[in-house]
């Protein structure tokens, strides 16, 4: 297959996979604090004793689901090659900005900013109860200076509830990390028809850059941060496990499929997930990457209303639900971390590549 024919196959990303040390934490802080829905629990079909949990927009929205493999007994995770760096959620306008900043920090979440970035882009960054470092971005028609950003949250009255304008949407970026941004160019443009649309100068740190890579519509859901001096990462709790991106259906799969297989790249065949199938490679330093279909979807087991309330377990695992429930009991017993969190406190320089945990 000829590189143009892979071009648009891939339409944004379609869910970020991390790991968790303690799934009721994590659900009262993405269900309670973020604001998102659980839209599904059910265990990790590769390691089926442990929860695998998702949490996405009302409708469980391509695009918008962040998942979580709960592994307490991981050590903590160390953001560099093969270990994504942070994921950003879109917000729908500026003004959410000032408005997540006072409701998290009622909460007792550190978080930085406000900040102006690249082109018309604000972001607000926080850290999660496990250390996963999360960008909240509106994007603005013009840039904006520190002292327009500033400006924003002036007079905002105290927030006390997570209004529909402050929302969470879609992804808006995920930044894994690679020494050799040429590279990671030509392999996502040869492989997967990507683009490099960009190199700008990261703004937290000297000898760094950011490398945009996405489509015609969406030219950077990924926001590499790139620098010669980046080293070995570890994935474990608070980190990224992988990255997935989408395509429309399982045609556009077998594409990228085929062409991967016809160029060498080692991937895990097509695997039947239930809600979407799943594609599985790494890129040139080693970050996890997946392929998802958009469908079947969160509804196909459960109704669009009661969504991610029950454990449910795929038709192969279900005779074993008796052994699976009672392991999950005794983890929870066991596992030492409760609500509310000790929130690790974001560096001051959340986008550059070494970060006091
Ligand atoms: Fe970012
Ligand atoms: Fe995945």
């Amino acid at each position: 297959m000829s590189v143009q024919s892979l071009d648009g196959l891939v339409k944004g990303l379609h869910h970020i996979t991390l790991v968790t040390s303690n799934q009721e934490v994590n659900r009262r802080f993405y269900t309670e604090v973020l604001g998102l829905r659980r839209v599904k629990l059910t265990v990790n079909q590769d390691d089926i004793l442990h929860r695998h949990l998702f949490y996405a927009d009302e409708k469980g929205t391509t695009g918008s689901a962040i998942t979580f493999f709960e592994w307490p007994d991981l050590p903590q995770g160390i953001a560099g090659l093969g270990s994504p760096h942070h994921l950003s959620y879109r917000v729908p306008r500026l003004d959410a900005l000032p408005a997540w900043a006072s409701w998290l920090r009622a909460a007792g979440v550190h978080v930085v900013g406000p900040l102006p970035r690249d082109g018309g882009r604000v972001s607000l960054y926080l850290r999660d109860p496990d250390g996963v470092s999360i960008e909240l971005t509106a994007v603005n028609d013009q840039k904006l200076t520190a002292a327009d950003v500033a400006e924003l949250g002036r007079d905002l009255p105290r927030v006390t509830a997570i209004t529909k304008e402050m929302r969470l949407t879609t992804f808006d970026h995920a930044s894994p990390i690679t020494s050799d941004p040429k590279l990671t160019a030509r392999f996502f443009e040869k492989f997967l028809g990507l683009k490099d649309s960009f190199s700008l100068p990261d703004p937290d740190e000297r000898d760094t850059t950011i490398l945009g890579i996405g489509n015609g519509a969406m030219p950077d859901f990924i926001r590499y941060l790139a620098s010669e001096r980046a080293s070995e990462g570890l994935v474990g709790r608070g980190s990224v496990h992988h990255i997935a991106m989408a395509v429309e259906d399982d045609r556009d799969q077998l594409k990228i499929k085929r062409h991967l297989d016809d160029v060498g790249v080692q991937n895990s065949g097509i695997i039947d997930r239930f809600w979407f199938h799943s594609l599985y490679f790494r890129d040139p330093e080693g970050n996890l990457l997946e392929i998802a279909t958009k469908g079947p979807g969160y509804a196909t087991d459960e109704s669009p209303e009661t969504l991610g309330s029950r454990l449910v377990l795929p038709k192969w695992v279900e005779p074993r639900r008796a052994e699976i429930e009672a392991f999950l009991k005794k983890t929870d017993e066991g596992n030492p971390v409760g609500w509310p969190p000790r929130y690790p406190v974001t560096p001051a320089m959340p986008e550059a590549l070494t970060q006091t945990r």
